[in-house]
């Protein structure tokens, strides 16, 4: 990619070694072969921004120390590069969180430079076209805050319709995970969140039974709930440690862990007897594959999925700082804060 000079843009940057991150006056990039430039119209905020700036999660493949952050992005082709035919300046994109190269993955905002700018510059390949009817807030946060729950349920767990699954984390993933178990029939969905209003959202969205973490009572309230079976999947969308142990413990005879959630930390397998014997899995899961977001716009188009409620707030670019202290902070109990530059 090379850079216009001549033209400047404010972008949020991050430093990765010092952990500092500002928002800085940068050239406006410029598509080489096969790439284009997106006018960015709404990036989203998400716990991994959070746990970037603070350190708990690093880029494996970044080329030198700073990054500019935001891989949740809906915008317009504002210039194609050499070669690229598919694409026109105008046209509405969601832009997928990343990609893979060489046979390793690459991440939007974490290898390389993201949304939280007035333009970036990606492969034409990870433009998904939008079409007129989804607005662009609504569709920043198809990438990631929706599609990874959607890989998860749908690939990674495998969930299918009358089976038990369990939620932990009802925020800007887990919000929408309840709704697509809703959506693939999932039977009973368990909510878990220690936020009263969390777990009220949960319900609102379709969750069946919404649990504290902390109650004395959760194992008997999982039993009851699953006629004593237990979860058939369990989904971490905390990236809280305390909740593998939790889940792992909920699942019933072939139950599956997925593990969304970063928390850095090891996993622990406490009753391992217990583990092998009620022949349990536990599922890494990063992302989504290249049809996930391409789906999820089609649904969303034919009115089975509605993100209008998942969009806490808009603040301005200039205010990202702030975005990221709300969301760490859960002031407001966001589902997801919009970025617009
Ligand atoms: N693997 C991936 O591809 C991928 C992609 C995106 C995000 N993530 C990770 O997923 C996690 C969630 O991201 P988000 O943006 O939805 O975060 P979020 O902050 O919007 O939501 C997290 C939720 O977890 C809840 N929580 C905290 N402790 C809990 C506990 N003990 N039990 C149950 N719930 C608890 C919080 O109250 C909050 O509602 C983060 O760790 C993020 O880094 C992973």
């Amino acid at each position: 990619m090379s850079e216009d000079t001549s033209r400047t843009m404010i972008a949020g940057r991050l430093n990765v070694e010092t952990g500092a991150f500002a928002l800085k006056e940068v050239p406006v990039p410029d598509p080489g072969p096969g790439f284009v430039r997106v006018k960015v119209e709404a990036a989203g905020v998400c716990l991994s921004d959070v746990h970037l700036i603070q350190g708990l999660l690093r880029p494996k493949f970044l080329k030198g120390s700073e990054v500019t952050l935001g891989h949740e992005v809906a915008g317009t082709i504002d210039q194609p590069g050499p070669g690229v035919s598919a694409l026109a300046p105008g046209d509405r994109v969601v832009v997928q969180a990343g990609y893979e190269y060489n046979g390793v993955t690459l991440t939007m905002g974490v290898d390389y430079d993201g949304g939280w700018a007035e333009y970036l510059v990606v492969p034409a390949g990870v433009c998904v076209p939008l079409g007129e009817d989804i607005p662009f807030d609504q569709a920043s946060i198809i990438p990631d805050a929706v599609s990874t729950p959607w890989a998860a349920i749908a690939s990674t767990a495998q969930v299918r319709a009358g089976e038990a699954v369990g939620v932990w984390g009802i925020g800007g993933l887990g919000a929408h995970g309840v709704q697509l178990l809703r959506m693939v029939g999932a039977a009973p969905i368990v909510a878990v969140d220690p936020i009263p209003e969390a777990r009220a959202r949960a319900l609102e969205l379709g969750a069946d039974v919404a649990l504290d973490p902390l109650a004395e009572d959760f194992a008997e309230a999982i039993k009851a709930a699953t006629a004593g079976r237990g979860l058939d999947a369990a989904l971490d969308f905390a990236g809280v440690d305390a909740v593998r142990s939790q889940a792992l413990a909920s699942l019933g005879l072939r139950g599956r862990l997925v593990l969304v959630g970063l928390s850095g930390k090891p996993v622990t397998i406490g009753d391992s007897t217990g583990f092998s014997f009620a022949r349990k899995q536990v599922l890494g899961h990063y992302g989504s594959e290249a049809h996930h977001v391409p789906q999820l716009v089609s649904l969303t188009r034919l009115g089975r999925l509605d993100f209008a409620g998942s969009i806490s707030a808009r603040l301005p670019l200039a205010d990202a700082e702030q975005a990221v202290k709300s969301l760490d902070a859960k002031e407001g109990n966001p589902i997801r804060i919009v970025l617009v530059p």
